[in-house]
């Protein structure tokens, strides 16, 4: 039987708001001075992401996806979706220069539930100088799934956070990552991803429920945010 959601775009993603230091720092061009600035956000922190996400993009432009970080409204609405409490294990896929993992902190998401999987090693070095207490893997993260859910634990329940350019990568390989994710979010994690495509990047059958947000055209190029969960999973 076709789960009803299965194959639709409903619009109960939360969309991203503007904070009020947000709104400040757009009129002001600048960043305010609070115990809490991102550390993506600093001037210096931002012209130097862009350098290395460029110089990654040339040398490797369908692996990287883009040629810049994603924006702090995309990162927002990626974590809204994911509900995330501070005991929620994340991984998350494909981080480049952290700006999801950011706002997965800011979030209250613990450093010591966080894993990151990175395959190139100019993010890896970031990152790493950036959140020395995360754990950063180098490894493909189609396999890292597949070890994962082969070897994972009954009782806990993953949500992933992907910033992976799923739409380079063969139909095949994204129906493996859609079975090897189901095993490890279980009944409560989530699959969290964005496209800048038409319609879901995960193919979707009767396996997998999905919800869309509203494109985001403050990011560029605007994004829709996916999320995907075990059909039945209570929230
Ligand atoms: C579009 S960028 C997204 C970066 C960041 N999440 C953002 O939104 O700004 C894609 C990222 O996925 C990484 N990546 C691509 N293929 C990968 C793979 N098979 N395994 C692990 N990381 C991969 C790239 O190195 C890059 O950091």
């Amino acid at each position: 039987m076709q789960h009803p959601l299965s194959g639709t775009a409903t619009n109960t993603v939360p969309e991203p708001s503007i904070t009020l230091e947000e709104q400040s720092i757009m009129k002001s061009g600048q960043d305010k001075k609070t115990s809490r600035i991102p550390s993506t956000t600093s001037k210096k922190s931002k012209l130097n992401d862009l350098r290395v996400f460029l110089s990654a993009w040339l040398s490797s432009p369908l692996r990287t996806g883009a040629n810049a970080p994603s924006s702090r409204f995309l990162a927002r609405a990626m974590v809204a979706a994911a509900k995330t409490s501070p005991d929620t294990k994340v991984i998350e896929l494909g981080p480049g220069t952290g700006i999801f993992t950011e706002a997965l902190l800011n979030a209250g998401v613990k450093e010591e539930n966080l894993t990151l999987i990175e395959l190139n090693p100019d993010f890896r070095k970031l990152l790493s100088q950036r959140y020395p207490k995360v754990r950063i893997i180098d490894e493909d993260a189609f396999s890292f799934l597949s070890h994962l859910a082969k070897g994972k634990a009954k009782n806990e329940d993953y949500t992933i956070i992907s910033g992976l350019p799923l739409l380079v990568f063969s139909k095949k390989k994204r129906i493996q990552m859609r079975k090897d994710s189901l095993d490890i979010i279980g009944k409560t994690g989530k699959v969290v991803q964005f496209t800048y495509g038409p319609k879901s990047p995960i193919p979707l059958d009767s396996s997998i429920e999905a919800q869309s947000s509203k494109r985001i055209w403050i990011n560029i190029p605007p994004a829709v945010v996916w999320c995907y969960k075990t059909p039945g999973a209570k929230h």
